[in-house]
Formats: C-alpha cells, sequence, structure tokens
C-alpha cells in the first residue's frame, strides 16, 4: 500500500504528512467498500435465512394440522372399534344364551324321552318274559328262540337308554368345585375293576400327587371310563400295564391313560368321543359307545381338553388337561 520505499531518505515532513492523509483516505475507501459489501452479504444471508425460517414455519404448521388430523382420525376409529366391540360381545352373550337355552331344552327332552321310552320297553321285556314261562307247553324251540332275542334286544335298548340318561345326567349336574386327589381315585377305580375280574394280570402303574380342583364324582366317573376302557380293551392280553400319569405342558399338567392293548386306527380317532360310537365290534369287546362322550362332558366342563392316541395292535394312550 504504501509508496515509499523503505530506503527512501524523508525529507519533507510536510510530504510525509500528506503522503500519509492520502494513504489513509485510500484505505478508509477500501475499509467504507469491504463494509458495504459485507453489510450486502450479512442482507442477503439474512433474507435466505428468513425465507428458510419461513418455509420450515410453514412445513412445521402442516406436520401439526396432519399431526391434529391423525390424532383425530386415530380417536375415531379406535371409538368406532369400540362400539363394534361392543356390539360383538353383546351379540356372542346374546348367542351363547340362546344356545345355552336351546341346549338345556334339548337335553330335558332328549332326558324325558329317554325316561318315557323305559316304561314301554319294560313291559315289551316283560310280556315276553312272561310269555316265555306262561305260554311254554304252546311254543315250540323257534319261537321260544325268537322271544329270546326280543328280550335281549330290549334289555340292550334299555342298556343304551340308561347310558343316554347318565350321559346328560353329567352335564345337567350342579357342578362342585374342590380340592380332587386324582392320584388316590384312579387307584381306587383301579382296585374297584380288579375286584370285578380278579383273574386278570394287569400291572397298574398310578403316578402320586395329581390333585386337581373340581367336582369328585365327576371326576370318578371320567376315571371309571378311562381306565374301564384301558382294563376292557387289554383284556385279550395274558399280562397287560395300565397306566395313569401326570406330564408337564408348557407348564400345565397333562394327565394321561395307557394302555397295551389292542390300540385304534388313528384315522378314526374323531369318532371316539361321539356318543354311540365305537371302533370295535359288540362281540369283540361290550359297550354302548357313551363312555369317551361322558369323559369329554366332564373334560369340558372343567375347561379342559380331551384327546387320543394310539395305534393298531400297540395300545391307546387318552390325554386329557383340566
Ligand atoms: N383304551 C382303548 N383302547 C382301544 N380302543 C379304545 C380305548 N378306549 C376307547 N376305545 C375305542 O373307542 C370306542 C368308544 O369308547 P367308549 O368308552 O365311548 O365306548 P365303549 O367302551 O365301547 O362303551 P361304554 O363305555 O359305553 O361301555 C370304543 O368302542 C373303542 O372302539
Ligand atoms: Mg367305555
Amino acid at each position: 500500500m504504501s509508496h515509499r520505499d523503505s530506503n527512501q531518505l524523508i525529507t519533507d515532513p510536510q510530504e510525509t504528512i500528506h503522503l500519509l492523509q492520502k494513504e489513509l483516505a485510500e484505505s478508509n475507501s477500501g475499509l467504507v467498500a469491504l463494509t458495504l459489501e459485507l453489510e450486502q452479504r450479512v442482507e442477503e444471508r439474512t433474507a435466505q435465512l428468513r425465507e428458510a425460517h419461513n418455509e420450515l414455519r410453514k412445513t412445521n404448521t402442516e406436520l401439526m394440522q396432519l399431526t391434529l388430523e391423525l390424532e383425530d382420525r386415530v380417536t375415531r376409529r379406535m371409538e368406532e372399534i369400540q362400539k363394534l366391540n361392543q356390539e360383538l360381545e353383546a351379540r356372542v352373550r346374546e348367542r351363547t344364551a340362546e344356545l345355552e337355552a336351546s341346549n338345556k331344552e334339548l337335553e330335558a327332552f332328549s332326558y324325558s324321552v329317554s325316561h318315557d321310552l323305559r316304561a314301554p320297553l319294560r313291559a315289551i321285556d316283560g310280556f315276553s318274559l312272561a310269555l316265555l314261562e306262561d305260554y311254554e307247553q304252546q311254543l315250540d324251540d323257534q319261537g321260544k328262540d325268537n322271544l329270546r332275542r326280543v328280550r335281549a334286544a330290549s334289555q340292550r335298548m334299555g342298556q343304551l337308554i340308561d347310558d343316554m340318561l347318565d350321559l346328560s345326567r353329567v352335564t345337567r349336574r350342579e357342578m362342585r368345585r374342590e380340592k380332587v386327589d386324582l392320584s388316590a381315585l384312579a387307584r381306587s377305580v383301579g382296585e374297584e375293576l380288579r375286584q370285578r375280574e380278579p383273574h386278570r394280570q394287569v400291572d397298574l402303574h398310578v403316578a402320586g400327587g395329581a390333585v386337581v380342583i373340581g367336582d369328585p364324582h365327576l371326576f370318578h366317573i371320567a376315571l371309571e371310563n378311562l381306565l374301564g376302557n384301558a382294563w376292557k380293551f387289554t383284556g385279550k392280553k395274558e399280562r397287560a400295564r395300565i397306566e395313569f400319569g401326570v406330564a408337564e405342558d408348557g407348564g400345565s399338567p397333562r394327565f394321561f391313560v395307557r394302555d397295551d392293548g389292542v390300540g385304534f386306527d388313528m384315522r378314526y380317532v374323531d369318532k371316539l368321543f361321539g356318543a354311540f360310537q365305537r371302533l370295535h365290534a359288540q362281540g369283540e369287546f361290550e359297550g354302548t359307545g357313551v363312555g369317551l362322550a361322558t369323559v369329554q362332558r366332564i373334560i369340558h366342563r372343567h375347561g379342559g381338553r380331551v384327546w387320543a392316541e394310539g395305534a393298531v395292535e400297540k395300545g391307546a394312550t387318552f390325554y386329557f388337561t383340566l
């Protein structure tokens, strides 16, 4: 910036001042220009920032509006869902009540029909017997045999009716809820079975400590049927093994009755629990086919599940949870 050479000799102070003044004026005007330029740039940047800020504010407002709208929509949708839920619950309650009522009606109907069927059936059996006894001389062998068949059929029908009434009672009965020791119950049912057929060789294993809450009378019926089946369907074995056990099933107990008897074909497993459904012929194993239907009703009444696994000639296992 200086026009002076550092080596130049200054002789005139006037001239020096003048030179300095000129230099100052020059650098001053440079400063002014710089300041102006800076101010302009600051203004420009401020304008840009303001614009950006305005845009941000606009976006923000839009976002807030959108959020409010969304919140509104979510609230409305939730209210709709709540209303739908309430309607559904009300409908389920109504339908359940209707079903319960019609179930009760049906149950009452089948109960009274079964009951009413007993009297004429007793008459058929009784009069057949009277015929056989009082008219023995007049009847030939064929006639007597026919009458015996009538009696056998009516007695079988009587058994079916009794079983149906028992099945119906299981559903109609008022349920009790108390502590029940299933292990003890299984042991006593096993003893009853052994007393009925003392000649049978059966190893009965009962796991201890299976204590549950439920109706003792209903559990007794269920175990009678399950252990009774195990006993019956191992009847052809020289020595049979029957087990009542408990296994853990995801934290809750799963009870089972297992045998090494004739078993069954898994293809028909769905039929087992239906009333009067049998997989074995009457001539082979006696029964009416209501045992497992009864067991299923009892387990369902306790809020549990029952199912079976088996294979022909390889035994069967019946599981239940409560
Ligand atoms: N432990 C078992 N082993 C093999 N088959 C079985 C066993 N338990 C049940 N079943 C099959 O399931 C059918 C239905 O069993 P359910 O107990 O209902 O009737 P049932 O024993 O034949 O007659 P009821 O119990 O009325 O005297 C049986 O007829 C049999 O075919
Ligand atoms: Mg049975």
